[in-house]
């Protein structure tokens, strides 16, 4: 077996400033533990627990038997792109082209290649924080500056116009959006986003991207909101993010869009697609128009799933004294604010793994050290059981 090189490289300045993950290394130490014979609950998935819905694995199984094994368009195979144009005006009532939409493989390469697309260096992304912790990594190492709107609990974890216009200068160029949000599971109404557009109103320069991974897990029945859909002027500066990973379980399939409001950027993020990874696989696209055309019923009953699982956490994690809850309206995080044990998120994490078995997510890497990211993407079983041991190790302390 090759022995690891005791030489060492020269590596890329932008790959320096790019943080280790803090998630995966829990995650490596869960395992671990896990492979030691140790009972650890998971709390940490950022990915439904549930199987992908059998029509759509055999819509991928039959295009693999129909010889669906070459190249497809760079950008995705006509049919799919033609389903999420088709999406994109059931769900949002938007107008796309098929050849505005790039398909990649997943939501976050799509992320990636429409900010390799805009990005100069220097320039600014506005980023609400709490944040997805891949957002400002990308920005980056794409050579932008990340500048973050901090929101609390006092805004239920929600930008608001003052929030925003204070953080816009002359060299912001995107907002990021993340509706339903990881972590938080905040979910902005449509008065909420009309609000926000009155100040986007004054900034006509400034794109915004709006990842809309989580649109499918919305609770208590209130409806997905897209800023595009609010006039033709948003429509005309916001690019949608989206994928079926969240929506259908289909998270290892690796697929997700962005859907580019004109012509010259989707040509953009396509050519810088076309020299990096070409298509998104060509028998898992198949699978992704039977999910956008047929999967419907399937995503509401695992949102339903969620409602449920969501009410039994946050009540559990409701009941244990200094954890505060944010009650999240959709997405499967539940965004707990630990401040009152006195411990950072880190060590809070570490320990509680080390100490209890139970693996949960640091608030660090999302921007706030006084929250950790519990999932309630595991069972009612495993959620009551972790709630007990986190109840018990924070009452010994
Ligand atoms: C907010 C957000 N955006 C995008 C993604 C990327 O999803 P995928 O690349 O699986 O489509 C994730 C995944 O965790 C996410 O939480």
């Amino acid at each position: 077996m090759a022995q690891a090189s005791p030489r060492t490289f020269a590596l890329a300045q932008r790959v320096m400033s790019v943080a280790p993950s803090v998630t995966l290394a829990i995650a490596a130490k869960a395992k671990e533990m896990q492979a030691q014979g140790i009972q650890v609950l998971s709390l940490s998935a950022g990915e439904p627990d549930f199987d992908t819905p059998d029509y759509i694995k055999e819509a991928a199984i039959q295009a693999l038997q129909k010889g669906a094994t070459k190249y497809t368009p760079a950008t995705g195979t006509i049919e799919l792109r033609r389903a999420i144009a088709a999406k994109l005006k059931r769900d949002q009532n938007l107008n796309f082209e098929p050849s505005q939409i790039i398909v990649g493989t997943g939501a976050k390469h799509a992320i990636f290649n429409v900010l390799f697309a805009l990005l100069n260096e220097g320039d600014e992304v506005l980023i609400p924080s709490p944040y997805w912790l891949s957002y400002p990594e990308m920005v980056t190492v794409l050579g932008g500056r990340s500048v973050f709107l901090k929101t609390t609990e006092a805004t239920s974890f929600k930008l608001t116009p003052d929030i925003l216009k204070k953080g816009i200068t002359d060299r912001s160029k995107i907002l990021i959006l993340n509706s339903p949000s990881n972590p938080t599971g905040a979910v902005y109404s449509r008065k909420e986003l009309l609000d926000l557009m009155t100040v986007l109103k004054n900034f006509p320069k400034l794109i915004v991207l709006s990842d809309e991974i989580y649109e499918k897990l919305i609770f208590g029945g209130a409806a997905h909101e897209s800023i595009a859909s609010l006039d033709p002027e948003m429509a005309q500066r916001t690019v949608i993010v989206n994928g079926m990973s969240k929506a259908y379980s289909m998270t290892g399939w690796r697929l997700g869009y962005a859907a580019c409001p004109n012509k010259e950027l989707a040509e953009a993020v396509g050519s810088i697609q076309s020299h990096s990874t070409s298509n998104p696989t060509s028998f898992a696209q198949a699978g992704g128009v039977t999910a956008l055309e047929k999967g419907e019923d399937d995503a509401r009953k695992m949102c339903q799933v969620f409602e449920k699982r969501r009410d039994l956490l946050f009540d559990l994690i409701s009941k244990i004294p200094g954890l505060k809850p944010f009650k999240p309206g959709g997405a499967f995080y539940l965004f707990v604010n630990i401040a009152q044990t006195g411990i950072d998120s880190v060590t809070f994490s570490n320990r509680l793994l080390q100490e209890a078995h139970v693996a949960v997510v640091p608030g660090k890497p999302f921007g706030s050290d006084e929250h950790i990211r519990l999932s309630f993407a595991a069972s009612e079983k495993v959620l009551t059981e972790a709630s007990t041991r986190i109840a018990s190790w924070l009452a010994k302390k």
